[in-house]
């Protein structure tokens, strides 16, 4: 089996044809990863459940390329053909032309199980089958394929066209090919690949897990401020946001369930979720998606 992310008959890489990418799930990662993929020179299909929640994705992808722009990251030609590049699908037909399909669903593993039976069936059997998932074991999430060596943990961070990591996680069945396949893909967007084991959380998640859940025992338990666990945070470890910044930015449900995921995958203490982040969800205080978290929003900061 060959996997190629590009036309195997171009020799000049900046010149090559870009095989398609199809990104299922058009929120705010799926929106940002195709915006990339675009950027790169890959044509994208930015798929979702129904064409409002598409628009809205692409409407997305828009704004994180103009932001780009503001930004003097590129230029507005740059823009205007990534845009060209990007269409929209609701429903899997459209898979059956890409070489890469990542899915970028909520992390919710019975729902990526069955997505990944369903993109199997749509999609080419040479294209490579990659997840998003922050947290999810790959093989997990691969376990009803009929060929399991094709899924990958491709797992990119938020704002996905600021953030320079990719962290890499092959499935225990997942074949080398898929991997390196999946390594030079994440490399011709311009990321810094790193590996790890398909472990609850691999590394980046699993940090920020036992990060914020720490911030907040402490908080919960009365030995700072939010405020000065955050400037701790800044100023003595050079962290760009304190945790609870940060937690209103990732969603406090979202870091919750993660945790969840770690507790049940490891059954250790460290990932016991301190109750105050479970009484914030149940009082809808999710951060910045809900106007509210640590920390109380204004509209035009929130979402
Ligand atoms: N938000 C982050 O900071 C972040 C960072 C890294 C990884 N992730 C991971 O990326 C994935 C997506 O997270 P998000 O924050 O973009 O979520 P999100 O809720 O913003 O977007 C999910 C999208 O998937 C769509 N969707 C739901 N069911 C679908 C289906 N059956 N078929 C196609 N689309 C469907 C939803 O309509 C929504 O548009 C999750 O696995 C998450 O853990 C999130």
């Amino acid at each position: 089996m060959t996997i190629d992310v590009e036309d195997p008959g171009a020799s000049d890489p900046r010149a090559s044809v870009r095989r398609r990418v199809f990104v299922v799930g058009s929120g705010i990662m799926g929106s940002g990863i195709a915006a990339q993929c675009a950027l790169a020179g890959y044509p994208v299909t930015l798929e979702d459940i129904t064409e409002e929640l598409a628009r809205r994705g692409l409407a997305n992808a828009t704004r994180a390329l103009e932001h780009a722009v503001a930004r003097k990251k590129i230029a507005p030609a740059d823009r205007e053909s990534a845009l060209e590049r990007i269409e929209i699908a609701i429903g899997l037909r459209r898979a059956d032309s890409a070489q890469v399909i990542v899915e970028a669903a909520p992390e919710d593993l019975a729902l990526k199980r069955r997505l990944f039976s369903e993109l199997e069936e749509a999609a080419s059997p040479s294209a490579i089958l990659a997840s998003n998932t922050s947290s999810l074991p790959i093989t997990a999430i691969a376990q009803d394929l009929k060929d399991p060596g094709r899924a990958v943990g491709i797992h990119f961070f938020n704002p996905v066209l600021q953030m320079p990591l990719v962290e890499l996680i092959p499935g225990h069945r997942t074949r080398p090919e898929v991997v390196e396949a999946a390594r030079s893909f994440a490399a011709s967007l311009g990321k810094t690949v790193v590996a790890s084991a398909d472990t609850p959380g691999f590394v980046t998640t699993r940090a920020l897990a036992v990060l914020v859940n720490e911030a907040a025992w402490m908080l919960y338990e009365g030995v700072a401020t939010k405020e000065d666990i955050d400037t701790a945070y800044k100023l003595g470890f050079h962290h760009p946001m304190g945790p609870f910044e940060l937690v209103d930015l990732v969603g406090i449900d979202t870091a919750v369930a993660i945790l969840d995921v770690l507790w049940d995958g490891f059954r250790d203490p460290r990932y016991r979720a301190c109750p105050l982040l479970r009484t914030m969800v149940a009082a809808k205080k999710l951060g910045r998606k809900s106007g509210e978290g640590f920390y109380v929003y204004p509209p035009a900061d929130a979402g």
